[in-house]
């Protein structure tokens, strides 16, 4: 109970459907990375979102920091320091960069401290301190990935939890976008990362967790399942093949 959260037999699915996520259980501690894979429609985007309080689990229970938060609202869950990057990760496109990052933080309510987050922010991802002025919508794929995890950082989360980061960029931008994750993490942001490409994405991380049907398969230092060759052929197959 002493980790920052605690998935404990966490069951969800949607509306009357079958259970997507099924007593699955989970740690997390600060600054830890850990990534979850596993087959398409194993239930990853799900865990996420339950965890995020956009889906309310069916049983189990989450904490964090050791607060009862699975039957909060997303938006509680959110203030609390838990910051969710969906697949569909987007910044307000017609809003310069200086707005977005002001949007962001205006869930803060002590204007300077969402000022020094701004501050903080841009010193991250400096290339967008040269841009505030710019419509976010005009700046290069690289630039608005930047953006995203700036939005993030600005809240000051304790975990960011990130769905397939790499789907759909461009190669050169992949490689930019694990750099982030692992800036972001060294800051001492705990992160739960979802990867299709297996490989960067544990490679990145501390530890690998496999789900298959809803289910934890196994948890281990992302190492070793780097390392070990039937691992690698079972369940990074795909990235292998690449
Ligand atoms: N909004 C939704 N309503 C109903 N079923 C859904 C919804 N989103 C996902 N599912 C179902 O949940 C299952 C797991 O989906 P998902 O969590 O997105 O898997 P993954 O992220 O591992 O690919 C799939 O069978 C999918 O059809
Ligand atoms: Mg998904």
């Amino acid at each position: 109970m002493n980790s920052l959260l605690n998935i404990n037999n966490l069951t969800a699915g949607y509306g009357y459907g079958p259970d997507i996520v099924r007593d699955f259980s989970l740690t997390l501690n600060k600054s830890e990375v850990k990534c979850i894979i596993g087959p398409n429609g194993a239930g990853k985007s799900t865990l996420l979102k339950s965890i995020a309080g956009i889906l309310k689990p069916r049983s189990g229970e989450i904490f964090f920091d050791g607060e009862k938060i699975s039957e909060k609202e997303a938006y509680q869950i959110m203030r609390l320091g838990i910051c969710f990057l969906p697949q569909e990760r987007a910044i307000f496109p017609n809003l310069t960069v200086a707005e977005n990052l002001r949007m962001c933080a205006y869930s803060i309510k002590d204007k300077k401290v969402a000022e020094a987050r701004i501050k903080e922010a841009i010193e991250m991802f400096p290339v967008l301190g040269q841009r505030l002025k710019q419509i976010a919508g005009t700046m290069s794929g690289g630039q608005q990935q930047q953006l995203v995890y700036a939005r993030a950082f600005t809240i000051k989360p304790k975990i960011i939890m990130i769905d397939e980061p790499s789907l759909g960029l461009a190669p050169s931008l992949v490689e930019q976008t694990f750099n982030h994750i692992t800036q972001i993490a060294s800051s001492g942001i705990a992160v739960i990362l979802v990867e299709q490409n297996a490989i960067r994405g544990l490679e990145t991380a501390g530890y690998g967790v496999v789900m298959d049907l809803g289910k934890l398969v196994f948890e281990k230092p992302a190492k070793e399942v780097l390392q070990d060759q039937s691992l690698r052929e079972l369940y990074l197959g795909k990235a292998l093949e690449k």
